[in-house]
């Protein structure tokens, strides 16, 4: 039963349910930490990042080269992307099959940048990913959550970690996939998309006005997700007292 069923069931008033968007750069621990996030708080997580791979997955296996502007704004178009949650994890199906793991494979890392820079793309994708969130109660991490998709969440993060931090998170992450990897080339890989998600004209990775800055180096993932389950819990808190004074 959702939140929202027991307070209705208890005949209480249902509680606010906010936007939480989340920024930041490749492996700052965003995912992992919003998808925590959105389980203590029953809200939905959308992973922003996991549909720009997709359409990159989909361009590689129909052989169109990511930088073929126009061919991949077609796949963004088209595409049928899903997010399944089941008691784990969610599965990210595209046209009806999971991707789940073959959007992370490093193939996919290294040919998103030009997907990412399309304009015509992320117009598509945000429409979708404004879409999934408008009713709220949801969490959404990203590169332009904050600035572009909801620039007026009532919760608005920035998380950052040093770029060194980030590869030795990101290799014990492929490691447990048991996808090989060395710490150099990992360490490369998150330089490069860092000097690509900041400099893009479209939608470029910058802390949004209001955003909380979380510097996860010397953080455990325990505090991360306590510190902004306890933002959300303020903010919902706040809200609900100046409604209450409204009424
Ligand atoms: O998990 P990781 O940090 O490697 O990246 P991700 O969140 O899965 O995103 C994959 C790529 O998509 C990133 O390199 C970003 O350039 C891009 N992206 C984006 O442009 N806009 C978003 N809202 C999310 C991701």
């Amino acid at each position: 039963m959702s939140n929202i069923e027991k307070d209705l069931q208890a005949g209480e008033k249902p509680a606010i349910r906010i936007k939480i968007a989340i920024d930041g750069p490749a492996a700052s621990g965003k995912s992992t930490t919003a998808r925590e996030v959105a389980r203590r708080l029953d809200y939905l997580y959308i992973d922003s990042g996991a549909m720009y791979r997709a359409v990159t997955r989909k361009a590689l296996d129909l052989g169109i080269p990511t930088d073929d502007d126009d061919a991949v704004a077609a796949i963004s178009a088209d595409i049928l992307i899903e997010f399944r949650p089941n008691k784990e994890k969610t599965e990210i199906y595209v046209d009806g099959h999971d991707v789940s793991a073959g959007i992370r494979l490093p193939e996919v890392t290294r040919a998103i940048n030009p997907v990412a820079a399309n304009r015509r793309v992320r117009e598509n994708l945000v429409a979708r990913q404004q879409a999934l969130g408008k009713a709220g109660g949801v969490v959404m991490d990203g590169r332009d959550i904050t600035t572009v998709v909801f620039p007026d969440a009532e919760l608005k993060i920035f998380m950052k970690a040093t770029a060194e931090e980030r590869a030795r998170r990101r290799l014990r992450e492929l490691e447990a996939k048991h996808i090989s990897a060395e710490y150099d080339a990992v360490l490369k890989d998150i330089e490069v998309r860092d000097h690509a998600d900041v400099s893009r004209q479209h939608g470029p990775l910058r802390q949004a006005d209001g955003a909380v800055l979380i510097d996860t180096t010397q953080l455990t993932f325990e505090e991360q997700v306590t510190h902004i389950c306890n933002l959300a819990r303020e903010m919902i808190d706040d809200l609900s007292q100046s409604d209450d004074a409204l009424e």
